[in-house]
């Protein structure tokens, strides 16, 4: 009832402000969308329902969105691409998958997701940020009489052997942003030993980046490497889970959103770009039960919303760990080099 409430709030608040909607409301606008499943539906239901567009969405994890967009290069399927990390959208840039676009909202960000368009060439920005962290159920982790993880350290612990859930980095976008925050908090060498490590004590490694916190909540795994801002949506629906970050930094996403090169509703694509970066918009999100710092500094930042301030954080280096050859190469060194250990 109380989430009703507020979607209406929200779509009020977009159609008294002005968003996106009027006589000459473009037709149909295609989304590849790669947040969870409760906001891509919000904003499609939203933002069609607001403006008469015909919005079709397909989710995907960021990883397998970039494979998506490369085998379309030829006859690109997809308009926008919403969501997922910030990696791959730079790669995409690079590889001129998407196309420059400079939205006159750009000043209303907050400055890494202005600097996330520009170091892209304005090929991508940002719409979302959140920490790299552990989710773990406390009820497991009592019953088993676990200590909880506050480091990196601590997860190579042969007491969680088995009992930690990451997803793969090939296809999801927040392994791939484990793997890179901990090469640039370790060294290569040591994180690869690192990641060996850990293996022997990684139970399953999803698909999806979201795949493992969903594990932690319902009691099939105790401890996650999770975007930490994926777990207060569990903790909401009953789930007995919380989360930590280690103690010796950690990264963060800065969730992008990019226009495919060649989409063929291009007036569509940018009409919802537009919008998208809205703050009514944006708060749709929390709306969703979910808690990515939103990178319109006018947008409402719900309670959730995980606080950066008591994090201790690396200075990630997007540009670097964005680049195509840098991601192939480590994604394909941990195939190589980790994946194929036996555990
Ligand atoms: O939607 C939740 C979320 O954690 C986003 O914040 C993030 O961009 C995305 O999932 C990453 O998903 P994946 O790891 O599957 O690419």
């Amino acid at each position: 009832m109380k989430k009703s409430v507020r979607t209406l709030h929200i779509v009020a608040a977009s159609i008294a402000a002005g968003i996106g909607f009027g006589a000459q409301a473009a037709d149909q606008v295609n989304i590849i969308c790669s947040v969870q499943a409760e906001w891509c539906n919000m904003i499609g239901s939203v933002y069609g329902r607001t403006t008469g567009t015909k919005v079709n969405i397909s989710m995907k994890g960021s990883g397998e969105a970039l494979a998506q967009i490369i085998a379309e290069k030829e006859n690109p399927k997809t308009d926008v691409w919403f969501g997922g990390t910030g990696d791959p959208h730079l790669q995409a840039a690079e590889q001129g998958l998407t196309i420059e676009y400079k939205s006159p909202s750009l000043a209303q960000l907050h400055p890494w997701a202005q600097q996330q368009a520009q170091q892209a060439g304005y090929k991508t920005v940002g719409i979302y940020s959140g920490p790299l962290g552990f989710g773990y159920n406390t009820e497991l982790l009592a019953k088993k009489k676990l200590p909880v993880p506050k480091s990196w350290a601590d997860l190579l612990k042969p007491e969680y052997k088995g009992d930690i859930q990451v997803a793969n980095p090939a296809s999801s976008g927040t392994a791939y942003t484990m793997v890179a925050t901990l090469v640039q908090l370790m060294g290569e060498e040591k994180a690869f030993d690192y990641l060996k490590a850990l293996h022997r004590n990684v139970g399953q490694y999803t698909r999806s980046g979201t795949g493992p916190i969903k594990a932690v909540a319902r009691g099939e795994t105790a401890v996650s490497i999770s975007f930490v801002h994926d777990a207060p949506g569990e903790k909401l629906a009953g789930f007995p889970v919380a989360t930590s970050t280690p103690s010796e930094g950690t990264g963060a996403e800065i969730g992008s959103m990019s226009i495919i090169k060649g989409a063929r509703n291009l007036a569509a694509a940018k009409k919802f770009y537009e919008w998208a970066l809205t703050p009514a918009a944006q708060e749709m999100a929390a709306a969703a039960k979910q808690f990515q710092l939103p990178s319109n500094k006018n947008a409402k930042v719900d309670p959730n919303v995980p606080d950066f301030k008591s994090i201790k954080f690396i200075n990630y280096d997007y540009a670097k760990y964005g680049a195509s050859a840098e991601r192939k190469r480590l994604i394909a060194k941990w195939e190589k080099e980790v994946n194929s250990l036996p555990r």
